[in-house]
Parts: C-alpha cells; structure tokens; sequence
C-alpha cells in the first residue's frame, strides 16, 4: 500500500512497510507520529482536515522537544483523504468531539482489513467508530504518554508510557496484529480484552484530574499540594468508580484515589491536556469525560453531582 501523495514528495516507500495513518496533528497524534516514524518499521503519515497547517507539517515534518534533544522527523501530512490509499492501521487522535467527522472523512482510508484504533481521551469514541467501520475493525486503548503542543507539528514531550488496546467485539486477532505492528515501532503494547474497563480507568483519571487543573490552572502535582483540591480530586474518582460499577463495569481490584494521585505524581509538572485547551481558548473535553459520566449515571438511575457541577463549570469558561 502507497500514499499516493508521498510517492510523489519523497522516496517511494518500502513495500513491505505497513502503512500508519494518524488522524489528528494535536499533541498526541504528533507524539505518536514521531515516535512511530522515528522507529522506521512503519511508515506514518498524518491526516488533518486544515490544509494550511497539513502543508506546514509537511514541510517543516514534526519537532518534537524531548528531555534531552529536539529532533525533528519528516513526516507526510495531508489534509486531503484523496492523497492516501488504503492503511493498514488507523490511529485516531482527535478531541472526542471530532470523532465522528474525522471518521466521515477518512472513510476512503479504511479497507476492509484495515484495524481502526482510538487511544482518545474520553467516553463514546469507539462507539462512533463503530457507527461507521465494521465494528471488528474497530480497537480501543488508551496510552498514559503525555505531549504539549506548542505549535503547529510542534510538540514538548512530557513522556511515552505503554499502549493498551483491545477490541470491543473480541477480535483478539486484529488486537495482536495491530500490537504487533506498534510493537515493531518500538512501542511497549499490552492487550487487554476488557476493553471498556481499561477506557473506564483512564476516564476516571481524567475526569479527576483534568477539570479542576483547568478551573484553577494548575499543574497536575499541585492538585497534590492542596488538601481541598486533593480531597476534591479523590471524591471524583469514587464518584466515577460508583458510576461505572452501576453501569457493570468491572474496574477490579482498584483504588480509584490511589491511582489518581499516582498519576498526578508521576505527571507532576504536566497541564492536562484540558488545563492547555482552555489556555489556548480551544473546546475541551469534558462533555466526553465528566459530562459523559453524569449521563451514564443518569441512564442506571444513579447519580454524579460532582461531575455535574464540573461539567457545567468548565463548560461555562470559554462560553
Ligand atoms: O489528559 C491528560 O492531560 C492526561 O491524560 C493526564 C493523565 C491527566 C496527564 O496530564
């Protein structure tokens, strides 16, 4: 398989390379571009739907500044599906709310062996996947690495942590061929095949996490520091952990508050990826996290105020 546009920008590409698209040039996507090109196992390119900023990735490729360098990898972006054939391997990254029109768009790139993979944040994503590619070659997973995007194909990276993925409909087989293809690009991937638990803990994360960092704008350790906004955090992640185990969730043996304040720990000098959208005056995810969780609750006649109420706080910032 050959992109049709990059056979004509640069070296043809190895035959035998599976071809990566990545939709969404946001931090992680980029993250994800790079590291995965970088490895040059796989050839990845980027989808956009802004043909000024795909045209400025593709010539400047992906900068990605790193603890100890900055580096820059070429990478071909287009915003046009048109310049693409057929992938073997999707990767969706958009917000949660541009899923379904990222989906519509890259229609022409999905065949009917291709495997379809969100690592989004949020909840409902590869339910929209599902609505529009046959739902066993769609793969959901999430990825605890972290990214800020300072630019255009410019990236800071905060870390690269482990991919877990599964398949909704136990497709174990595409689950380990897409495991694999990441796996030969250098990335440590697990596969878990209670899917929706794993979207459920990373859910609860952030919707302990990312909207109190950007109601107070504050980095993700200081949540730590402050015992009304560490008390705040941990009530969260017992709502959320309530509100999937009425929905039948099986999160396991899990302390929600333990596992919040690891990651704030580990992800201490971060901004969440909420606190730099509303830096940036750009939509956030809380509908796909919070709000999300509220209305779940609501369908098992349980409720969650405190998602609720952050919902509608966060909701109100850019309003
Ligand atoms: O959304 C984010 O920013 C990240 O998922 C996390 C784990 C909260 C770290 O910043």
């Amino acid at each position: 398989m050959r992109l049709l546009g990059k056979t004509m920008l640069t070296e043809p590409c190895q035959a035998e390379q599976r071809q990566v698209v990545i939709i969404g040039p946001g931090a992680m996507g980029c993250l994800y571009a790079a590291l995965l090109n970088r490895s040059r196992s796989v050839d990845v390119s980027l989808l956009d739907y802004h043909p000024q900023r795909a045209a400025q990735i593709q010539q400047q490729g992906v900068v990605v500044e790193a603890a100890e360098e900055t580096y820059t990898v070429p990478v071909y972006c287009s915003a046009d599906p048109g310049d693409f054939l057929v992938a073997d391997l999707l990767i969706v990254f958009t917000k949660a709310y541009d899923t379904e029109a990222a989906i519509r768009r890259a229609t022409p790139l999905v065949g009917s062996d291709t495997g379809v993979l969100t690592l989004q944040n949020g909840l409902g994503n590869y339910q929209i996947l599902q609505q529009h590619v046959p739902k066993e070659q769609v793969l959901a997973g999430t990825t605890a690495s972290g990214a800020t995007l300072l630019g255009p194909g410019h990236i800071r990276q905060a870390g690269v942590a482990e991919i877990v993925l599964g398949s909704p409909v136990g497709n174990t087989e595409l689950a380990h061929e897409v495991a694999e293809i990441l796996q030969s690009a250098s990335q440590t991937v697990k596969i878990n095949d209670d899917v929706d638990a794993v979207l459920w803990r990373k859910a609860l994360i952030n919707c302990a996490i990312n909207p109190l960092t950007a109601l107070t704008r504050r980095r993700n350790g200081e949540l730590l520091e402050i015992t009304a906004l560490r008390e705040l955090m941990a009530q969260v992640a017992r709502e959320v952990y309530a509100v999937a185990s009425a929905a039948g969730i099986n999160l396991g043996r899990y302390s929600p508050v333990e596992a919040v304040e690891q990651v704030c720990r580990a992800t201490a000098t971060n901004q969440s990826s909420m606190l730099q959208d509303i830096l940036a005056g750009r939509q956030t995810e809380i509908e796909y996290l919070n709000g999300a969780v509220a209305e779940i609750a609501g369908q098992y006649d349980t409720a969650a105020p405190l998602c609720e109420c952050l919902a509608a706080l966060v909701q109100g910032i850019n309003c």
